[in-house]
């Protein structure tokens, strides 16, 4: 499965204002356009002075669109039509000035006009000298966009065309162009709450020890970005990682499988999807001891371990079920055991990864063979940012087709 970008299909304005940077937004047309986006460019005066309208008319195939009063653009793809037209305006690179003509709501050119009358979402890409963006008028006025629900992508910071560092460099245009792809992923879990476990869980032995194991967590926090960015309230309850929580995330952090599990059925009852990403201990020791264990070199130690509870199970057995999803991270015979476990688990869909040396845990890219009722689909070796995507518009389609056969 190559997932197809958000973008695709996409009619973007890409507006350019008076920057160094504005010669980057001739890549950013390519890259937009590769994802498949449809572009329309606007230039304001200052930004033809860094880069010629013609070479943004060639490479986006169409007229650019430069000014607000000109008789002959306003009667064909006017600043209306444009709006309309847009379903984003990004404006790259979005200089000081731009940003605090917005800001101000002003429309006495092409662009203000056009994004007053636009009713799509708009995101702009700041470039600029550091110290213009540390202004508190420029900060000012960015938090009265973002308020208004304008997306700032970036900016980076590096080495800047005035010879100074800091941040205030435009991003890169694959950078722009993959943000805004995620912002522009369809929200099909709005009003869904989806609760996510990951991580590895420590099941005390002493006060000093543990049993745990190589789990790093990295593919349920990026299962829980995905489905953040698809709009949905996101719960994940994750054992001791070292992660950062994706934005929009709700985190909890637990230790042991028993503390996971009453996190879990306490979020239960008003779940959509449930998804177990964590690896969670099979066994915890029976008993744990108050003092830390003395060594004896003379003597073996027995410890005497009981069966955690199964979370999943728990959750698949629950009165109203949510839509559930396993994991089955295996060393072999990944197929066999994960179809097993669908069965026995009584499971919506599962997803079966092959770990050991190297794969699975602790690495960044990953394969899934995701298996539910008769029927699969292998999602090939990817980061697991993007193998987590094509996971979500799995479990998305998955739990339509449930919902639309049990409400016929
Ligand atoms: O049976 P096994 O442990 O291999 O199943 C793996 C799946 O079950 C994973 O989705 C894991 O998160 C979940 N699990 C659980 N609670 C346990 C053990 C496993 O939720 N105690």
């Amino acid at each position: 499965m190559t997932s197809k970008s958000s973008l695709s299909g996409v009619n973007i304005v890409l507006a350019v204002t008076g920057s160094i940077a504005a010669y980057k937004s001739a890549d950013l047309v390519r890259r937009l356009q590769d994802v498949g986006a449809d572009i329309r460019v606007v230039m304001t005066n200052a930004a033809c002075e860094f880069i010629t309208p013609l070479t943004m008319q060639t490479l986006s195939g169409h007229p650019v669109a430069l000014d607000l009063l000109d008789i002959v653009q306003e009667s064909t793809m006017g600043h209306i039509t444009l709006a309309r037209w847009a379903d984003w305006v990004l404006i790259a690179p979005a200089s000081a000035d731009s940003i605090a003509r917005l800001a101000q709501g002003r429309t006495d050119d092409l662009l203000t006009a056009l994004c007053s009358a636009s009713e799509s979402p708009l995101a702009i890409a700041p470039a600029m000298n550091n110290k213009m963006w540390t202004n508190p008028a420029t900060q000012d006025n960015l938090q009265t966009l973002r308020n208004r629900g304008v997306q700032v992508l970036g900016p980076a910071r590096g080495e800047q065309a005035c010879g100074e560092q800091g941040e205030g460099r435009l991003l890169e245009p694959l950078d722009i162009v993959n943000e805004l792809a995620i912002l522009a992923v369809p929200k099909r879990l709005q009003g869904k709450h989806v609760v996510i476990t990951a991580g590895p869980t420590h099941e005390p032995i002493d006060p000093v020890r543990y049993i745990g194991n190589r789990s790093s967590g990295k593919m349920g926090f990026a299962v829980a970005k995905a489905a953040a960015e698809a709009g949905a309230k996101v719960t994940l309850v994750s054992g001791p990682v070292h992660l950062t929580t994706p934005t929009g995330v709700t985190r909890v952090n637990v230790e042991t499988a028993q503390q996971m599990h009453d996190e879990v059925m306490r979020n239960v009852a008003e779940c959509t999807i449930f998804i177990a990403c964590a690896a969670v201990a099979d066994y915890q020791p029976e008993s744990i001891e108050s003092c830390k264990i003395k060594k004896d070199r003379n003597d073996t130690l027995q410890l005497n371990l009981v069966p955690t509870t199964d979370i999943l199970s728990a959750v698949a057995s629950y009165g109203v079920k949510p839509f559930v999803v396993g994991f089955a991270a295996e060393t072999d015979n990944v197929v066999e055991y994960a179809q097993a476990k669908l069965e026995r688990k009584k499971l919506d869909m599962i997803a079966a990864n092959h770990v050991g040396e190297g794969v699975g845990f602790a690495v960044d890219d990953n394969a899934l063979h995701v298996f539910w009722q008769n029927s699969s689909q292998t999602l090939p070796l990817a980061p697991k940012s993007q193998l987590a995507r094509d996971l979500m518009t799995l479990i998305i389609e998955q739990y339509n087709a449930k919902n639309s056969i049990k409400n016929s």
